[in-house]
C-alpha cells in the first residue's frame, strides 16, 4: 500500500455559491523542484521563499541534501548551500511519485562523477524513463534500469558527456530540462529542439542564474557548457496555476461563484487551460503584478452562466496537467467536448484518459476514449464514489465536482504530493468530510 489508499473525502454541494481569495494555493511544483536542483549548480547559498512543501518537491530537496547540500528549512523558507563537489550518496535517491524529480535528476547526475540510484513509488517505477535515458545514453551517459533502462530503479554511473544536437519527438519540459542539465556538463555547445515550446522554467531560471542558453528563430535552444558555478537563486516561488485551476473550475461551474488566485505564475506555457475555460464561457481576468524569472500576478474567475462545449487539440503541452479538471467543466457544459493529441495523458501519474473516463462514467456522464484523447457529452453529474487510482489530480478534479452534487473520493492521500492544503481551501467554500 502507498499513499494511504484507505483515506477518503466526501464533498457536499455549495448551493449558495461562494466568493474567495486564494492566497494560499500551493507554490508551483515545477519551479520548486527546479529550485532544489539548480541550487546545486551554484557555489553560494540559494534563498527560496514559498517552497512547495509537497511530498514530491520535499523528495527533491532531500536528494539535494543526500548529494551533499546543506538544507536549512523553516516552513517554506529554504536556504540551500551547495557542496564544493556533489558527493556520491550512501543510499538510494527516492523521488517518490515525481516524474519531474526522476527525469531531471537523471540529466543532472549523468554528468557527475559517481554512482547514483534513482527510485520512486510503485506508480513512478512504472512510468517510462526511456524518453530521457535513451537520448542521455546516446551522448555517453551510463544509465541502466529494468526494461533496458526504461523503468526505475535507475542506476547511473556519472561521467563525461558529449555535446549533442537533438530534436525531441515529444514536447516535454522534463525531457528538455534533463537534456539541458546534461548539456551544461557537455564538452561543447549542445542544441535542443521541440515542436511546441513546453513549459520553459528551466531556461528562464538557468538564464537568470547566468547560464548561456539562447533560442534561435527556428526554436533551436543552444546550451553552452558551464565554465564556472552559476549565481545562486533568490526567489519567492509563485502559486501553481495547475493547482489553482481546480478552484478556477470550481468557480466556473458553480452559480454565484468567484475565485481570485493571487501571486500565481502567468507564464503563457502554464495558463492555457484558463484560456480554454474562458472559451467555454467563464469570465476570467489576468492581472500582471511583477516579473521574477517570469510574469506573476492574479487570476480572477467568475461564474458567467452554463459553460459551452469545446474542442481541445492544440498546445496540449501547455495544459496537459489541467485536462482532468477541465474534463469536469466539460462534463457539465452544453454539448459534446473533444480532447485530441493528448496521448501523453496515458503516462502521467495514472493513465489519465482511463481514470477520467472511469470517474466520469461513475458520475453517469457519457464519454468515450480513443488512443490519444476522448469525448465528453455534457450532462447532469450523478452522485458517485470515485477512486483516484493514487493520482493527485484525479482526486482533486472529482472533489471539485462535489460542489455540484455529493461526491466521495477514495485514496486521497496522494493529494499531498502537490497540494497538501487543497482540502483546507475546499472546506472554506463547502462542507467536506475527511
Ligand atoms: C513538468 C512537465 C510536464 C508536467 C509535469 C511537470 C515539469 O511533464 O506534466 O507535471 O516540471 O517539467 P512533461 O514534461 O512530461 O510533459
Amino acid at each position: 500500500m502507498s499513499h494511504g489508499e484507505f483515506k477518503k473525502a466526501t464533498v457536499f454541494p455549495a448551493t449558495d455559491g461562494f466568493e474567495i481569495t486564494c492566497s494560499d494555493i500551493a507554490p508551483d511544483k515545477s519551479i520548486s523542484h527546479r529550485c532544489a536542483m539548480f541550487s546545486l549548480l551554484s557555489d553560494r547559498p540559494s534563498h527560496i521563499r514559498n517552497f512547495l512543501l509537497g511530498e514530491d518537491t520535499l523528495n527533491s530537496l532531500n536528494i539535494a541534501a543526500q548529494l551533499g547540500a546543506t538544507v536549512e528549512r523553516e516552513g517554506g523558507t529554504v536556504t540551500i548551500t551547495p557542496p564544493a563537489r556533489l558527493s556520491e550518496p550512501s543510499d538510494v535517491l527516492d523521488c517518490g511519485n515525481a516524474g519531474t524529480g526522476m527525469r531531471l535528476y537523471c540529466g543532472l547526475l549523468a554528468g557527475v562523477e559517481g554512482s547514483f540510484i534513482l527510485t520512486g513509488d510503485k506508480y513512478l517505477r512504472n512510468r517510462p524513463m526511456n524518453r530521457v535515458t535513451k537520448p542521455l545514453r546516446s551522448i555517453g551517459a551510463k544509465i541502466d534500469g529494468r526494461d533496458n533502462g526504461n523503468l526505475a530503479p535507475l542506476a547511473i554511473r556519472g561521467g563525461t558527456l558529449k555535446a549533442f544536437r537533438y530534436e525531441s519527438p515529444i514536447d516535454s519540459a522534463q525531457v528538455k530540462s534533463a537534456l539541458i542539465l546534461a548539456a551544461l556538463r557537455g564538452d561543447a555547445t549542445s542544441y535542443y529542439k521541440e515542436e511546441l515550446l513546453s513549459r520553459d522554467h528551466t531556461e528562464r531560471m538557468l538564464r537568470g542564474m547566468g547560464a548561456s542558453i539562447s533560442t534561435d528563430e527556428d526554436g533551436w535552444i543552444a546550451i553552452e557548457p558551464l565554465q564556472a558555478p552559476l549565481a545562486p537563486l533568490e526567489l519567492t516561488v509563485p502559486a501553481d496555476p495547475s493547482s489553482g485551476f481546480f478552484f478556477a473550475v470550481a468557480a466556473a461551474i458553480t452559480p454565484n461563484a468567484r475565485v481570485t488566485i493571487t501571486d500565481v505564475t502567468l507564464n503563457p506555457t502554464r495558463i492555457e487551460a484558463y484560456k480554454m475555460l474562458e472559451k467555454m464561457g467563464a469570465d476570467i481576468r489576468y492581472i500582471t503584478k511583477e516579473d521574477l524569472y517570469e510574469p506573476i500576478g492574479d487570476i480572477v474567475i467568475t461564474y458567467a452562466g452554463k459553460l459551452r462545449s469545446i474542442t481541445v487539440e492544440e498546445n496540449i503541452a501547455w495544459l496537459i496537467d489541467e485536462l482532468p479538471a477541465l474534463s469536469i467543466a466539460m462534463a457539465v457544459a452544453e454539448g459534446r467536448s473533444t480532447v485530441k493529441n493528448a496521448k501523453e495523458l496515458r503516462v502521467k501519474e495514472s493513465d489519465r484518459i482511463a481514470t477520467v473516463m472511469s470517474g466520469l462514467t461513475a458520475c453517469g456522464i457519457e464519454c468515450d476514449d480513443f488512443e490519444d484523447g476522448y469525448t465528453i457529452t455534457g450532462g447532469e453529474i450523478r452522485s458517485a464514489s470515485v477512486d483516484s487510482h493514487g493520482d493527485h489530480r484525479i482526486a482533486m478534479s472529482f472533489a471539485v465536482a462535489g460542489l455540484l452534487i455529493q461526491m466521495e473520493i477514495t485514496d486521497i492521500a496522494c493529494v499531498d504530493t502537490s497540494f497538501p492544503n487543497f482540502f483546507d481551501i475546499l472546506k472554506g467554500i463547502t462542507k467536506v468530510e475527511l
